[in-house]
């Protein structure tokens, strides 16, 4: 089945509370991280925009978080966040997410996304071009193993 979303931009700060119950339960929840206060995970002062994946009825299936352009590398910014429903994955809505992020910041004239990876999700980034730039390191929110990556977009 190829999916065909509606696709929604919201400022980080602004995300609908499903949408932040997503990312909590998908990203968060199973390592132990408490729900409140949520600055500890979600940090909505850091900025940024939330393209969310929504289903018809709105339900949000997956979503990334393009942060904005680094203030002393305005071609560079960071994905962060990017989580698909468990029960919409592996239909293609990750890739759609991260290629409307890609097209988003394209446009934006940001020339390098880079990523924090989580262990299990590297597959994913490699198939989407992006590129080792770390050895692994452990996350002190969750202690996932992670490495960095990133990926040159064409302008
Ligand atoms: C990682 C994640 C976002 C991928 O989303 P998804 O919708 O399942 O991925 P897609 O269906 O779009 O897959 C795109 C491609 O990556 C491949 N892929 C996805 N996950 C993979 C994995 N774990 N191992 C190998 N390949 C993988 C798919 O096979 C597909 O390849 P294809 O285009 O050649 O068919 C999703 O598995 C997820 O939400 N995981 C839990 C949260 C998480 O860890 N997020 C990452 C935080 S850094």
């Amino acid at each position: 089945m190829t999916p065909d979303p509606i696709f929604s931009i919201y400022p980080a700060a602004e995300a609908p509370a499903h949408v932040r119950r997503l990312v909590y339960k998908t990203l968060y929840r199973d390592w132990g991280v408490a729900r409140e206060p949520e600055e500890h995970w979600y940090n909505p002062q850091q900025g940024g925009r939330f393209i969310v994946a929504g289903a018809a009825d709105g339900t949000p299936l997956g979503v990334c978080r393009l942060m904005s352009p680094e203030p002393d590398d305005p071609d560079r910014a960071q994905i962060r966040q990017v989580t698909v429903n468990p029960e919409s994955r592996g239909i293609g809505l990750g890739r759609l997410l991260m290629e409307k992020a890609e097209e988003l910041a394209a446009l934006e004239g940001i020339s390098e996304l880079w990523l924090n990876a989580r262990e299990a999700a590297e597959p994913f980034y490699e198939k989407l071009r992006y590129r080792y730039t770390s050895d692994v390191w452990l996350s002190e929110l969750t202690g996932i193993p992670h490495c960095t990556m990133s990926k040159f977009l064409e302008c």
